[in-house]
């Protein structure tokens, strides 16, 4: 018989997601594939989405209950013209301090040292091949790998904590396993492999393309010796490793093979500012209408306390014994 979470009290509202844009300069495969997300595509116009002052309020009125990490996503969080200035509110309106972004980085180059200046401690880079053509089929044919690495590179000269994720899927990518993980051992850049998810409807996810955490492990351990570690927060979603002879890490992020769901502390806010309890949500709260309602802060705040309070998901856990439903897409939501 299945478990019901009443938990709550270990679940506690410690993480906030934002996705500043739901628009992206890329089409990965598995994420917002090119012939789903066309020219003719409906992205969300200005007017729909939260406006800076909207976005700088909800983290205040978040971070007052308890929220002490922020990242910010999208899409592609570089493409929102205001990102420096919601960094730079968040540092200095609240306690929060520690505020990363998830991003393909390709824009850093040009915008690194703003945001660093603007208070940004830490960027989370997607990156699933170094060989070219590889880089290419995952990413919808649109970039050369090298805007990335310059964009990591940038992010490391600025002195920003940096991971690199690659999602792995099987047949496509897996080759490129080991020599992103020699690559980035060699940098000292922690790489994360994530096993590729059942998120939103359109990216074609069968069980059949997912390369399991136990065999890319497998894949690095033979040739370059790993080492457990502990994780370095309550509700880490990365298993951490680290190579034997060297001090660079590797993490593993198992959603389907090992879920996380009991230690999950992270809400979400779409960029037309619904809140999501789960990544795997069919429904969110729209908290736009409450902000364009004229609420108080004090009332904001009890609103999203009892949107906590109920909150019974542990999607990853269910995965497999649930009917499914229409999910929200990753690139509205946030990664
Ligand atoms: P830090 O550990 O704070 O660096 O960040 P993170 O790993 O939580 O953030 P990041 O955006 O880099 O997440 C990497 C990937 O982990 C995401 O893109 C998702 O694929 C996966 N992930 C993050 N949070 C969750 C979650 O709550 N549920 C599930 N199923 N997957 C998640
Ligand atoms: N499965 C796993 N990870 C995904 N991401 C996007 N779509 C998926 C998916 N289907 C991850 C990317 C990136 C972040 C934005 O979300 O790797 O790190
Ligand atoms: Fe864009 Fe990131 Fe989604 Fe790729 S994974 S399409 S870079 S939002
Ligand atoms: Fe949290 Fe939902 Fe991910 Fe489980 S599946 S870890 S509840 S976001």
């Amino acid at each position: 018989m299945m478990t019901p979470i009443t938990d709550t009290f270990q679940r506690p509202l410690r993480d906030l997601r934002i996705s500043v844009t739901d628009r992206c300069n890329f089409r990965c495969v598995y994420c917002m594939p090119k012939e789903v997300f066309g020219t003719n595509y409906p992205f969300l116009k200005k007017e729909e989405q939260l406006t800076l002052e909207e976005w700088s309020r909800l983290v205040r009125v978040f971070a007052s209950i308890g929220v002490q990490k922020v990242r910010i996503t999208g899409g592609e969080p570089l493409l929102w013209s205001d990102l420096p200035s919601l960094i730079s509110r968040i540092r200095h309106d609240t306690e929060i301090r520690d505020i990363s972004l998830t991003t393909n980085g390709v824009f850093l180059p040009k915008m690194v040292k703003q945001l660093k200046n603007a208070g940004l401690n830490r960027v989370n880079i997607s990156l699933d091949a170094l060989d070219p053509k590889t880089f290419l089929k995952m990413n919808g044919g649109i970039l050369n790998v090298h805007h990335v690495l310059d964009g990591i590179e940038s992010a490391k000269d600025a002195d920003l904590i940096v991971k690199v994720n690659m999602v792995v899927l099987k047949g496509v990518n897996e080759h490129e396993v080991l020599p992103m993980a020699s690559y980035f051992k060699d940098r000292g850049i922690t790489l994360r492999f994530i096993e590729f998810m059942d998120v939103g409807n359109t990216n074609d996810w069968t069980e059949g393309k997912v390369m399991s955490t136990t065999d890319i492990y497998k894949t690095i351990h033979q040739s370059m010796p790993l080492k457990p570690l502990e994780a370095s927060y309550f509700g880490e979603v990365a298993k951490r490793y680290q190579y034997v002879d060297s001090t660079a890490e590797v993490g593993f992020i198992s959603s389907i093979t090992n879920p996380f769901c009991t230690s999950c502390t992270r809400a979400r806010i779409s960029s037309d500012g619904q809140l999501y309890t789960c990544l795997f949500a069919s429904k969110g709260v729209k908290m736009k209408e409450w902000l364009r309602s004229g609420i108080s802060d004090e009332e904001l705040s009890s609103r999203v306390k009892a949107v906590w309070e109920k909150r019974a998901d542990q999607y990853s856990n269910e995965r497999n014994r649930i009917d499914k439903k229409a999910k929200i897409e990753m690139s509205y939501i946030g990664g």
